[in-house]
């Protein structure tokens, strides 16, 4: 780490401990482009683990910063609400004049029908079937990789082969897969954020993915029904009469769950290995510590940073009175660092005792649908890696996404040695 960004973590610290408790705002998205949430998270969880945050770029809110309070919170679906109308899953609330209906933001009993409709995309049967076609296209990626060249992992390893896989959970067009990885990107973005501009463009981006998805399912609906994401959507009891804009919303819930979260565990692991030497050459020396070592990367990234839900009714939590229509930020990059409930949680431990045990899939009815096909995905990456380069090395600071909902990253260069 170069010593501009020790002196940015040291101020931040410094500036997490001096701001009044009622004036911190995790919410900033500036705190994640640079790194820096991580002492405003650690002091909230020692001294106000139920916070509440009344004024911020998203309006007025509460922060659970414990893991066992997020427990809590993600398992009372009953009184937490995902509903869209009521804002949805995120801090920022979804456009009332655009509200794009996906089951990541339905409360039961629609939730339940409509996830059990794209389910068998990740049954272990059709995991078994992916495995082999990721395997191979993750080898096509590497062997075309720079060596002795500084290059971006972002763009030529991790937006490439999360698209290659989303491109195959939905059969796209091959040639015109980047378009999922672009529609991913506007639909998660920031006005301002250099992705788009105005709202006005989101929208008419995201008009322009339905038309693309429209023609597909034409196609699909008449056909008999394939393996793939659109079929099931197009065939299935409880969606195929989706008006518009459902089926919208559920294609881009399905683009940005499968996309961003993936892309950025595949950077992120890189960083932390090349962060932690030791841990690299532990892998090295044993490559059947990638089982373990997945769901550490993932925890260590935590690729979504909360999940947000509204309270249907007044509600005690940590000796607070959440009340009935309130917003509540479940934080699971900071549950994720909860020394109460993992050990040493601040280190890169690959061989972790009980890796799988961390918050970043979230918990209760909305737990992740794609979890193990996600791990799948990196497993084979990890394999893939380790069998044709011996290191690839970071070679400068990576640049990170302006949001306080995905973490991740825009860049992050690299080299291979010749
Ligand atoms: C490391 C990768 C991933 C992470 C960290 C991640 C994280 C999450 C989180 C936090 C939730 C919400 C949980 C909650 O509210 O309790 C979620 C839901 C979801 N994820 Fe993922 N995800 C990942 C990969 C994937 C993949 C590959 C897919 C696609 C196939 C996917 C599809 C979904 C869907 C459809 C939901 C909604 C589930 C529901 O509402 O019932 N995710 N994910």
């Amino acid at each position: 780490m170069s010593d501009g960004s020790i002196d940015l973590a040291k101020d931040a610290r410094a500036q997490a401990y001096a701001t009044p408790l009622d004036q911190i705002d995790v919410s900033n998205p500036e705190l994640f482009r640079t790194d820096t949430h991580w002492p405003y998270f650690e002091r909230l969880r020692k001294e106000a683990p139920v916070h509440y945050c009344e004024d911020s770029l998203f309006g007025a809110y509460w922060s659970v910063t414990k893991y066992k309070d997020i427990m809590e919170v993600d398992t009372t679906h009953q009184v937490f609400s995902s509903e869209a109308h009521l804002g949805g899953i995120t801090l920022r609330d979804f456009d009332e004049d655009f509200v794009l209906p996906m089951f990541i933001a339905m409360d039961p009993p629609k939730h339940d029908i409509q996830r059990k409709t794209v389910s068998p995309i990740v049954s272990p049967d059709h995991l078994a079937k992916l495995e082999g076609t990721i395997r191979e296209r993750v080898g096509m990626i590497f062997d075309a990789l720079p060596r002795g060249e500084t290059f971006d992992w972002v763009d030529r390893v991790s937006i490439e082969l999360t698209t290659q896989m989303l491109a195959t959970l939905f059969d796209f067009p091959w040639e015109e897969r980047r378009k999922l990885t672009r529609w991913s990107d506007v639909a998660t973005a920031v006005e301002g954020s250099g992705i788009i501009e105005t709202e006005e463009q989101r929208r008419a981006e995201l008009l322009e993915c339905l038309d693309y998805f429209t023609v597909l399912w034409n196609e699909r609906v008449n056909k008999e029904p394939g393996n793939d994401l659109i079929s099931m959507l197009a065939h299935g009891e409880a969606t195929r009469n989706m008006e518009p804009m459902e089926y919208l919303g559920n294609v881009i819930l399905l683009i940005v769950g499968g996309n961003d979260t993936t892309r950025n565990s595949i950077t992120g692991g890189l960083l932390a290995l090349n962060q932690n030497p030791d841990q690299y050459a532990k892998l090295r020396a044993d490559p059947g510590l990638i089982t373990s070592m997945v769901p550490e990367i993932i925890r260590w990234q935590t690729p979504l940073a909360h999940m947000r839900r509204t309270a249907l009714a007044d509600y005690e939590l940590g000796g607070k009175t959440i009340r009935k229509g309130d917003k509540v930020a479940m934080w699971y990059v900071s549950g994720n660092r909860d020394e109460e409930a993992i050990e040493n949680p601040n280190a890169f431990i690959i061989d972790r005792p009980r890796p799988r045990q961390h918050l970043s899939f979230g918990f209760g009815i909305h737990r992740c649908v794609g979890n193990r096909l996600a791990e799948l995905q990196l497993k084979i990456v990890w394999e893939e890696a380790l069998k044709r380069f011996p290191v690839i090395e970071v070679v400068g600071e990576p640049r990170r996404v302006y949001s306080s909902f995905v973490k991740g990253y825009e860049t992050l260069p690299v080299s291979i040695p010749a």
